[in-house]
């Protein structure tokens, strides 16, 4: 019966290979063989110490283990450490000449297996062709993962640079037009200020914030003389006005994936809680919550604004007339999240 004295004490720090045999003589012989190599060897005699060896020194990169021991054997040795250490490249070694224990141990994931005695030059082959796989096995993962990321990168690069284009875009559209200028920015605040009431937090936030921002971004395909027309406009005109939330979802559509709520946002900020809003006249709750928060928002802003066709309102009036229409066009919890959000009308409108 071996035991643990018989092999060599455990050394932290760089050990490059662990042999694990119950016979002395084979384990001294095979690590002087190694060592020959350069390798730094720790012993183990059984399975069991083996393993015991491994949870103190951590992934050793090549082990060597016999079939026949007590305790644990090579075979069942072999499973606990692909399992534990899938990296470790393990080389079993038999006295019995059975296939089919060979195929076993490859099935199992052993890098190699070999027949007792066993030559320098076999040994030195095998552990050169072990080795050699696993490198190639780390140096694959390394490269899939290293890939891997940088695909990601350059996916959020690629993200960041059109939300950028269309940033710029948002506020181009602004520029040209003295009564809208900051309306995005403001209506980007409100909002967020509101989902924050009404209990949004981290991206469901960043969504209502850039959803605010880019609402009314499909407006770069309304025509400037009904966008800013002073009298009451045609119904070919007020046409014109409704395509503007889905020209902005198609616009936005490379953010369909990532941002989701930023499209619906842009897409039913004009519904109405009773349907008769547009593009779809969704009524209710099938109008996204994100979408009833920003056309609270949105309505706020308009009305403390000046337009061509009117002065701006003064804030508390606004509040009112939020009010008074929550529940036909506007959601109630969102209008009291508004107000609750902005409690004194002195300090609105907020600045863009
Ligand atoms: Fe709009």
């Amino acid at each position: 019966m071996p035991h643990a004295e018989d092999a060599k004490p455990v050394v932290a720090g760089s050990a490059n290979c662990l042999i694990v045999d119950d016979e002395p003589s084979v384990r001294r012989s095979l690590a002087r063989m190694l060592q020959a190599q350069g390798f730094n060897c720790l012993e183990a005699c059984t399975g069991r110490e083996g393993l015991k060896v491994l949870d103190q020194t951590g992934e050793i990169p090549l082990i060597i283990s016999d079939m026949r021991m007590p305790e644990l054997d090579g075979m069942g040795f072999l499973e606990a450490v692909r399992q534990k250490f899938p990296d470790s490249s393990v080389i079993m070694l038999s006295g019995i000449s059975e296939t089919t224990t060979a195929v076993d141990c490859l099935h199992l994931g052993a890098a190699d297996f070999l027949l007792k005695p066993i030559s320098l030059s076999e040994l030195q082959a095998r552990v050169a062709r072990a080795l050699e796989k696993r490198a190639l096995v780390l140096q694959n993962r390394f490269y899939q993962q290293h890939l891997e990321r940088q695909v990601q990168e350059q996916a959020q690069r690629i993200q960041d640079l059109f939300l950028q284009g269309v940033q710029m875009l948002a506020r181009a559209l602004e520029a040209k037009d003295a009564y809208t200028r900051g309306h995005s920015i403001r209506v980007s605040r409100y909002a967020v200020a509101t989902a924050a009431r009404l209990g949004f937090a981290g991206p469901g936030l960043d969504g209502i914030r850039l959803g605010g921002e880019l609402h009314d971004i499909g407006k770069i395909g309304t025509r400037e003389a009904v966008l800013h027309k002073p009298s009451s406009l045609t119904a070919d005109e007020f046409r014109q006005i409704t395509e503007h939330p889905a020209l902005g979802e198609r616009m936005l559509s490379p953010l369909a994936h990532e941002s989701p709520d930023v499209l619906r946002i842009v897409r039913s900020h004009h519904e109405r809680l009773d349907g008769r809003g547009f593009p779809d006249g969704l009524r209710g709750e099938k109008i996204p919550i994100e979408a009833r928060i920003v056309a609270v928002a949105d309505s706020f802003d308009a009305m403390t604004t000046r337009r061509p066709y009117r002065d701006a309102r003064p804030p508390a009036d606004a509040l009112g007339e939020l009010r008074r229409v929550a529940g036909t066009q506007l959601d109630p919890n969102a209008v009291e999240a508004f107000v609750a959000a902005f409690p004194d009308p002195g300090e609105l409108p907020v600045s863009a």
